[in-house]
Parts: C-alpha cells; sequence; structure tokens
C-alpha cells in the first residue's frame, strides 16, 4: 500500500478529482495549505539584498490505495493539474504500513478501497 500526497493549483482541484474518478481512484483529503516551490524574489534591504520566500496557496491531495493503483492515481493527478507553467506541483509516494477501517476492523487490501453505498 502506498499514500499519494499531491501537492496542485487550488484552481485544478475540481479537474483533479474528475480524472480521479474516472480512474476510479476513489478515497481522499484535501487540505489547504501553502507552500513554496523554489521560485525565489529578491528584496533590496538597507545591509544589501535579501531573499524572500513567497508562499502560495496551494492543495494537498492524499489518496491512500493498494500498490497496482499507484500508477493511475498519479496519471490521473498530472492530467488534472498540469498547465506547463513553473509551480503546476509535485507528487510523493510514501510506503504505508497498516491501514484500519474504523467501522468493521478490517485491514490493509480490504481496508484500503472504500466501500460503495448501496443503490437505493
Ligand atoms: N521538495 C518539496 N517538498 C515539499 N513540498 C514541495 C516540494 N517541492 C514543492 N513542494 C510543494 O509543491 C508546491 C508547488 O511546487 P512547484 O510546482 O513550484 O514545484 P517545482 O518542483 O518547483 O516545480 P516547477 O519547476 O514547476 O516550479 C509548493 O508550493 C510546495 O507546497
Ligand atoms: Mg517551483
Amino acid at each position: 500500500m502506498k499514500l499519494v500526497v499531491a501537492v496542485i493549483r487550488p484552481e485544478r482541484l475540481s479537474s483533479v478529482l474528475e480524472q480521479l474518478f474516472r480512474a476510479e481512484v476513489k478515497g481522499l483529503t484535501i487540505s489547504r495549505v501553502q507552500g513554496h516551490g523554489g521560485e525565489i524574489e529578491r528584496v533590496e534591504t538597507y545591509r544589501g539584498t535579501t531573499v524572500k520566500m513567497e508562499l502560495s496557496d496551494k492543495v494537498r491531495i492524499e489518496i491512500g490505495v493498494s500498490d497496482h493503483f499507484v500508477d493511475a492515481a498519479v496519471e490521473a493527478i498530472i492530467a488534472g493539474a498540469r498547465t506547463g507553467e513553473v509551480g503546476d506541483g509535485k507528487i510523493f509516494v510514501l510506503p504505508v504500513d497498516k491501514v484500519v477501517r474504523i467501522r468493521t476492523s478490517e485491514e490493509d487490501r480490504a481496508a484500503v478501497t472504500p466501500v460503495g453505498v448501496p443503490a437505493g
């Protein structure tokens, strides 16, 4: 199991969610965060030039998946988030030791995929 963590532009969120839905990647967490992606601005001060680190609003997406869903999740995020401009974001894939569904105590593969709500 892996945790796919992506930091994306807020305005690309709906597009990323649509791509994830199409890829049948379900079960995720979204947070509004601030980040810095290496772009520096030089600022004059009385002591000389200093470097200011600007923070931008970003959205962080966390998706717990079984291993065979990692590539589909990464591709869906790229398809939804890429503009080609600096600052499109980054994707991290982290190992996950254990997943537990609280309602049933199911673990790992049985727990990582959300259970669909029955129709009707
Ligand atoms: N190494 C990192 N560790 C943690 N978060 C990062 C890292 N790099 C980028 N981020 C997060 O991703 C956001 C967007 O980063 P950004 O798209 O600028 O990455 P980049 O690698 O500099 O790519 P680009 O060249 O397109 O700017 C940042 O604001 C930050 O929240
Ligand atoms: Mg950057």
